[in-house]
């Protein structure tokens, strides 16, 4: 029997290029794993609650992303997590045993409450995020839970609640492992952080033209300040791109005219360019299909909210067992 996997994306954007080596990694794991892949629409409720109209969106387009990357409803199990309501009964009957204390632990939740001027998100639904997500992964009773080191807090937490459960009903719920993606975070086009919030992102669905205008306004070395002086490619913003996706040959190419003033920015980010278009042009061509046929994207999406359903109607026929429910 295949060993199980399970992970999703919170529906709260489009998704970056930073996104591109997850899904391409998800992607890789297609064969070798039975893999229960979901859009959490749910989780981009607990902090876009007071205005959702963009959830449904972002969550078609990041659908249609991941299709176009190469997930494959043949091999897997693609579907969205509000489509599959054990989702939210199982948050609830983990709700029940998980300790507030833990929860306000989570490093994630600490830090997004301490930017959280207003204190829109001291709500139940902000503070129980980790538990819903450890109901996705649980209910398919996943072994590995491919993610970003973001995301291993969150990881850690659901292992707490599989052994929780287990203790106080019986041995229902394996105990998953994280599988880190080790691919280093781009930053964004200013070097910061890629966010959607600071507007320096690269979308996956950008084309030639909009590429062209973002990576022309890209942040390189600022201490090279003109063509002439040498330059450090550890040190710009433009090379971190460059180990995305250009090719060991060039790259060493590329650094070693960048130290001795050999090749300027421009011609750089020229190169960059073109690798990036490259880079995108498959996934681009295959959104493009998609997007002409709806049909094919309903049927996607019945399909695997079929499957998902099957595997959680099974998990939640044990839970309901464990625990005693009439
Ligand atoms: N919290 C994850 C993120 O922000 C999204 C997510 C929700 C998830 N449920 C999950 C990831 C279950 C892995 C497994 O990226």
């Amino acid at each position: 029997m295949k060993k199980i996997i399970a992970s999703g994306n919170r529906a709260s954007g489009r998704l970056h290029i930073g996104h591109l080596k997850l899904l391409e990694h998800w992607a890789s794991l297609q064969d070798e794993y039975d893999c229960y892949f979901f859009i959490a629409d749910l989780h981009a409720l607990t902090t876009e609650y007071q205005d959702t109209g963009k959830v449904a969106e972002y969550s078609r387009d990041i659908f249609i992303d991941w299709l176009s990357v190469g997930l494959d409803p043949k091999k897997s199990h693609l579907f969205v997590q509000s489509h599959v309501p054990a989702h939210s009964e199982l948050f609830v009957l983990f709700s029940m045993f998980t300790k507030l204390g833990r929860l306000y632990r989570v490093p994630t939740y600490k830090e997004r409450l301490r930017e959280d001027e207003t204190h829109s998100l001291v709500t139940l639904g902000f503070l129980g995020y980790p538990v819903l997500q450890a109901a996705d992964i649980l209910m398919y009773r996943a072994n590995y839970v491919p993610v970003g080191l973001d995301q291993v807090s969150h990881v850690e937490l659901t292992r707490e609640v599989a052994r929780d459960f287990n203790r106080l009903y019986g041995d229902v719920f394996p105990v998953p492992d994280v599988l880190l993606n080790k691919t280093p975070n781009l930053p964004g086009t200013d070097g910061r952080k890629m966010s959607k919030s600071y507007g320096n992102c690269i979308y996956i669905s950008d084309g030639p033209d909009t590429l062209r205008k973002k990576i022309a306004t890209m942040f390189s070395n600022p201490e090279r300040k003109r063509r002439s002086d040498p330059g450090d490619a550890e040190k710009c913003n433009v090379y971190a791109f460059h180990k995305a996706f250009t090719d060991d040959e060039t790259l060493a190419r590329i650094k070693a005219k960048c130290k001795d003033a050999s090749i300027g920015c421009v011609e750089c980010k020229r190169i960059l360019l073109e690798n990036l278009v490259e880079a995108l042009s498959g996934p681009q061509e295959m959104r493009r299909r998609i997007e002409g046929d709806p049909g094919y994207l309903d049927d996607v999406l019945r399909k695997g909210r079929e499957g998902a359903s099957a595997a959680a109607d099974m998990t939640m026929s044990n839970v309901r067992k464990a625990l005693g429910l009439w």
